[in-house]
């Protein structure tokens, strides 16, 4: 594993050597040493959670990291290309994470320079650390990620996110339920893969009849940066709102899951009940970007 880009790059194996090192790491029995080492953390779109967790992962194992916000302070405001602009810091660090509107912009990235290329998000496509770290999420409240009963809610067309948890879960044999607006569906070749996969799934525009027997309610934000029309999003914006009510015949030991940021989709009235786990999952964030950083560095295998 030279760079992690997608989910589809993933084996099996892989996925699970990561969140066995996460678990260690977490639980103290590992700290990989990356002192030395530097990361850059190149963030074209707004983040918290990657973004710090990357920054925090990095710091906690004794490395350190260099970051931009935006190219408004960079030389991209006078021309510079991305692969210069890359070139030029894998002359400085060791490892890049980089997130961009972009589609294939990490891929791209991993093509133009020597050093490992981690994918924090290109576009409407990919987001595999937090893929990883879902599937960290949901097999500590689950116990297993076998054969589990899993929604997913929102924006399912440029949730970069859904797209690669649906992927990280193809082959754990899942059940999905994909909760979407009618022009929001989950795009056609994540659906051929789930086919190839023999994965069972069905799409609904409601939330009607979904939350019995369900394991993981996973709920995403309408993605209003993606959208070419304004109006087009307000028509979506507020199409679900998990609240209470909606998860009065959920079983106990459903978790209702989300990677942030949240708009409106879920009410901060579920905050307080058992099924929340947002935002541990964010906390999560932290064991699996630091097993990541330490695999992609050498530091651990
Ligand atoms: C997500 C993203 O950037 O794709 N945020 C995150 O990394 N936790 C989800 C979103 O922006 O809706």
């Amino acid at each position: 594993m030279k760079n992690l880009i997608s989910m589809r790059d993933l084996t099996r194996e892989e996925t699970l050597r990561i969140l066995e090192l996460a678990q260690e790491i977490e639980g103290g029995k590992t700290r990989p040493d990356l002192s030395g080492r530097l990361a850059a953390l190149l963030f074209y779109e707004p983040s918290t959670r990657t973004h710090f967790s990357f920054d925090t992962a990095m710091k906690r194992l004794g490395g350190q990291t260099l970051s931009m916000s935006g190219s408004g302070s960079t030389s991209v405001q006078k021309g510079e290309s991305l692969a210069d602009t890359l070139k030029t810091i894998s002359m400085y660090s060791d490892l890049i994470v980089i997130r961009s509107p972009v589609e294939g912009a990490a891929r791209y990235a991993a093509e133009v320079v020597d050093i490992p290329i981690i994918n924090a998000g290109d576009g409407a496509n990919q987001h595999p650390t937090q893929a990883l770290l879902d599937l960290y999420s949901i097999r500590k409240t689950q116990g297993t990620l076998e054969g589990l009963s899993v929604a997913l809610v929102g924006d399912l067309k440029f949730g970069r996110t859904a797209h690669s948890l649906v992927q990280a879960l193809a082959g754990f044999r899942p059940t999905f339920t994909f909760v979407s607006p009618e022009h929001l569906v989950m795009p056609q070749y994540i659906l051929e893969d789930l086919d190839a996969a023999g994965v069972t799934y069905h799409h609904q525009t409601t939330l009607d009849g979904v939350t019995p027997g369900l394991d993981v309610m996973y709920v995403t934000r309408i993605q209003r940066e993606r959208f070419a029309d304004p109006e087009e999003y307000e028509q979506v914006k507020d199409s679900y709102v998990i609240d209470r009510e909606i998860l009065s015949d959920a079983k106990p030991t459903l978790r209702v899951m989300h990677p942030l940021p949240r708009v409106k989709e879920v009410s901060t009235e579920v905050d307080g009940t058992e099924h929340a786990y947002y935002f541990q999952q964010a906390r999560n964030g932290v064991p699996i970007r630091q097993a990541l950083l330490a695999l992609l560095l050498g530091a651990a295998s």
